[in-house]
């Protein structure tokens, strides 16, 4: 039997490559300079597209394959996906949750131990001479027994507050609603009363048009000059702009942040900040994890062009 066609998005790691190219014949979006050329010429073969979570698929990929009948996406948001045209158009969508999440949660805690005791700038200390030269390293915050918020208490939220209980901290969270199984964890619906009680707040939220930005001002300002954001969702959970401003002003203490607005170029003055830990977006990015997310993308993918039920269905 012939292979479907499909649409590459964005790189995978080798060992992704090679099954990709056996199993399907595969287009690679991301190699061709005149984009909307190629899409022209083998929009109308794709059956399917295979995606990242921070590429996603917009409206005019999709519009370009008119026999388009699934889209995968390595990672769990799939914010970028247009699924609006999707659901127009019966097309399915898949992602790759659960296998992230214990990686994305490490990375969490790890972002919010290494900023708040300042582990980059001690190994500075320890490599430029300051050490030998100017003595004990400036005194950090400790992170044990503080308040910590987590704003979405999905699937990486939960394992974000597991972690922290054994940091024996206080925590609180946010959601759409309570949670039977957030115990001994106060709910608070107001993320801005949320941000108000912690010295840590954790964005572990899906991204979607509701909560754009509902890391605002408000919410910067009541976490306040001695607290720290950690982000390890997406840049459209945060008003980035309000975040900036309120980093270089000091009326917030400081911020952790692996996901950025127009990732990976990121606006330069955070760059020139100080009281900020920036990561690459890498949270899911370990060996065995990505590895789980690529085997999931070609499952998915596989599973529909054989007619069998898709292992993790959005849509
Ligand atoms: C990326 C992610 O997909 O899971 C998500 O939603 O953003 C990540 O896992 C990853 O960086 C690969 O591009």
């Amino acid at each position: 039997m012939a292979k479907p066609h499909i649409l590459q998005v964005g790189p995978y790691p080798q060992w992704d490559e090679e099954p990709l190219n056996e199993a399907f014949q595969v287009h690679r979006y991301f190699e061709a300079e005149d984009k909307q050329a190629f899409l022209s010429q083998v929009g109308p073969q794709v059956r399917g597209i295979a995606t990242r979570g921070e590429l996603g698929a917009n409206r005019i990929m999709i519009e370009a394959c008119p026999n388009l009948e699934v889209i995968s996406v390595y990672g769990v948001g799939y914010d970028a996906v247009d699924l609006a045209v999707c659901r127009e158009r019966g097309i399915r969508v898949t992602n790759t949750p659960d296998v992230l999440t214990n990686d994305v949660a490490d990375l969490g805690i790890a972002m919010m131990l290494v900023q708040s005791r300042g582990i980059i700038g001690a190994e500075t200390w320890v490599k430029d001479g300051s050490w030998a030269a100017k003595g004990l390293y400036p005194l950090k915050r400790r992170v044990w027994g503080r308040k910590a918020g987590v704003l979405g208490l999905g699937r990486i939220g939960f394992e974000v507050a597991k972690r922290l209980k054994g940091f024996d901290m206080d925590i609180a969270y946010s959601d759409v609603s309570a949670k039977s199984y957030a115990e001994g964890m106060e709910f608070v619906s107001d993320p801005v009363e949320l941000a108000r009680r912690s010295d840590f707040l954790f964005v572990t939220l899906a991204a979607s048009a509701e909560t754009r930005h509902i890391v605002g001002r408000a919410v910067i300002e009541a976490l306040g000059p001695e607290g720290m954001l950690i982000n390890i969702s997406r840049a459209s959970n945060i008003d980035e702009e309000a975040l900036l401003e309120a980093l270089e002003n000091r009326q917030l203490g400081s911020a952790a942040l692996d996901v950025f607005e127009g990732e990976p170029k990121l606006n330069p003055r955070f760059l020139a900040l100080d009281n900020v830990l920036l990561q690459p977006h890498h949270a899911s990015g370990t060996v065995e994890t990505r590895k789980a997310m690529g085997q999931l993308v070609r499952d998915n993918l596989m599973a529909h062009f054989d007619g069998r039920a898709l292992l993790t269905p959005v849509i």
